[in-house]
This record gives structure tokens, sequence and C-alpha cells, in this order.
């Protein structure tokens, strides 16, 4: 019998994204072992001993501030690292920065692992997971961007709100950028198959709404991230429970309505494997169209980039 190996996740970030998703994780209780990293190591030993005084109330995790050399044994490496918004920046204007401290992060965690899962969430969440998928070499299976996974949340929790129906019920999807260019998917929208007869007017709304989000909350509290951790969690659910659940994470297209070559968000079946399958959505003209416009502006930023 092969010995029994616990599950690993590794939280590289210890920010606002990186110490809610532990600490939801924690909760949630999704794995028995939980490592935080990050290049202020300060910042990560203190966020692991705030979180271990409340072990006496939950037990079953052990979790510590490490290094890269506890990737080895990762099956999950969710990587929340790097500078985030100000208010009125863009998730595109992050690139820059994030990309160095990106070429820096993947290789030391690809020092010492090579068959673990990637779950990127760090801005702009699309390219910097096309980027880790170049920096890496990892099957693009195993490389995952949180892509619309959270816009497509807010979508359904708007439209919940509208009919005043449990967002749970509501079915409803974000494609393309995890950001400004992101498409909704109102042909395909539905409430128990019934179609949801919402005017153009309250349509342009819930989009509006959706799509600018994250401004709103940077300006009132200056970060999101309660939100993003339960969309983070829910992904490791899926792939620690060998789910096959339907998420709309960032991956590899390879002529996907028209597009290749580049990391959208889409729906894909996630499980053990990671991305298992890309589901093909028939789109409308008008939505093929915008996701064809988002994939050619990430492809241009893409394209200034040294990978
Ligand atoms: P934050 O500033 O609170 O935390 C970032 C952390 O990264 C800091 O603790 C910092 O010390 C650490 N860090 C910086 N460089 C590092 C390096 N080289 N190695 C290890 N750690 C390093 O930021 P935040 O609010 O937690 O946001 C983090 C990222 O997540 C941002 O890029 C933000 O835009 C993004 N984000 C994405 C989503 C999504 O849906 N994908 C949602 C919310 C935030
Ligand atoms: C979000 C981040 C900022 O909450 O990308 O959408």
């Amino acid at each position: 019998m092969a010995p029994y190996k616990p599950n690993r996740v590794v939280i590289i970030g210890t920010g606002a994204v990186g110490t809610t998703t532990a600490y939801t994780l924690l909760l949630r209780r999704r794995m028995p072992e939980l490592v935080l990293i990050d290049v202020n190591h300060q910042k990560a030993l203190g966020e692991a001993l705030d979180m271990n005084h409340g072990m006496p109330f939950i037990g079953g995790v052990k979790l510590w501030a490490g290094t890269y050399e506890d990737c080895r044994e990762a099956d999950i490496i969710i990587v929340t690292a790097g500078a985030s918004q100000k208010p009125g920046e863009t998730r595109i204007d992050l690139l820059r920065k994030n990309i160095s401290i990106f070429r820096d992060i993947i290789q030391k965690i690809t020092k010492y692992n090579s068959h673990g899962i990637l779950l990127i969430a760090t801005n702009p969440v699309d390219i910097l997971s096309y980027a880790t998928h170049k920096i890496s070499g990892f099957d693009r299976r195993r490389v995952i961007g949180s892509g619309t996974v959270l816009d497509s949340a807010r979508f359904r929790y708007l439209i919940g709100k509208q009919k005043e129906i449990d967002p749970r019920s509501i079915h409803g999807q974000i494609i393309g950028e995890h950001g400004d260019s992101e498409v909704p998917v109102w042909s395909l929208a539905n409430v128990a198959g019934i179609d949801l007869n919402f005017t153009e007017e309250e349509r342009q709304s819930i989009y509006e709404n959706t799509k600018n989000a994250a401004y709103e909350i940077i300006n009132a509290k200056g970060a999101t991230s309660f939100a993003i951790a339960l969309a983070l969690d829910r992904i490791v659910d899926a792939i620690l429970h060998n789910e096959g659940a339907v998420l709309n994470v960032s991956t590899l297209l390879n002529n996907y309505n028209g597009v290749s070559d580049v990391f959208l968000g889409v729906p894909c079946v996630v499980d053990r494997s990671g991305v298992r399958e890309v589901l093909d959505l028939t789109l409308n003209d008008q939505e093929q169209a915008l996701f064809q416009q988002s994939a050619e502006k990430l492809k241009g930023e893409i394209s200034k980039l040294d990978l």
C-alpha cells in the first residue's frame, strides 16, 4: 500500500486575497496541510500564527509559514502575490510590475514541483496564467487562472437580486478577460431553463455593475478579498474532490470560437487532473465578436512580453 500523503495547498502571497483564501480554506477544511509563503516572511509568519491560534476551535489542519521547498509536496499552489489595483488603475496596468514578480515566483516553484496544479489569481490573471504556462512548461491542464469564476458569480448575484431568486439557481456566465473586455453570455442565461426576459436597459445595468464591481469595491475599501477567496475555495474543492465541476476558469484556448493561444475564462470541467475539458459554447454573432475582441486585446498585451 502506498504511504498516506496528505493533500497540501500552498498559497503564495499573504495579502488581502491570500489570507482571506487561507482562512476560507481553513474554515471549509479543504486540506490537511496549508502553507503560506510571502516575500515578506514576517507577514506570512504573523498570519500563520494568528490562524493557528484558532485551531482549538477547528483542528485538523497543519498550517505554517513556509519556503519554496514546501512546494515539493504541494498538490495545488495558489499564486496571489504581487501588486494590486489602486483606485483608478485597471488590471492591465499591473502587468509590468507583476510579470517580473511572476518570472521569479514560477521559477522558484518549479525548482521543487513539477506535478502540482498552479492556480493563478494575481492580475491581470489571464495574461499571468499564460505567462505561467510558458515559464513553467507545465501541461496546459495544470495551469488554471481564476478567470471569470468571480465575474460569473457577480453576474448571477445581480440577476438573482433583480429577480428575487437565490443566485445558486441562476444559470448565467461571463466569459473572456477577467477585466474590462469581459463578455456576458445573455443568449444562454436562464432560470430553470426559462428566459430571463430582461429589457435591454436591465441587461446593460447588470453587465455594467458586474464589470465595474471591483472598481466599486476598491474605491470603497481598497481591495477585494471575500468573494475571490470563495471562488478560489470552489476551484480547490473541485480539484481535490475530483468533482468534474463546470467552472469558468481561465485556460489555454485552441480554436475556441475562433480564438487560439491565449488564456481566457470559459466553461471548463475541473477535476483532479486540472482542466479536464473545455466546453464548447454556442455563442450568438454579437457574443462571438465581443469574445474575439477580448482575446485580441489580451494577445496584443502578450505580444509585448518576452515569453
Ligand atoms: P496585497 O497587496 O494585499 O498582497 C500582495 C502580497 O503579495 C503582499 O503580501 C506582498 O508582500 C506579496 N508579494 C509581493 N511580491 C511578492 C513576491 N515576489 N513573492 C511573494 N510574495 C510577494 O494584494 P491583494 O489585494 O492580496 O491582491 C493580490 C493580487 O490578486 C492582485 O494582483 C489583485 O489584483 C489580484 N486579485 C485578483 C482577483 C481575481 O479575481 N483573480 C481578485 C482580487 C484580487
Ligand atoms: C476583482 C479583482 C480586483 O475583484 O480582479 O475582480
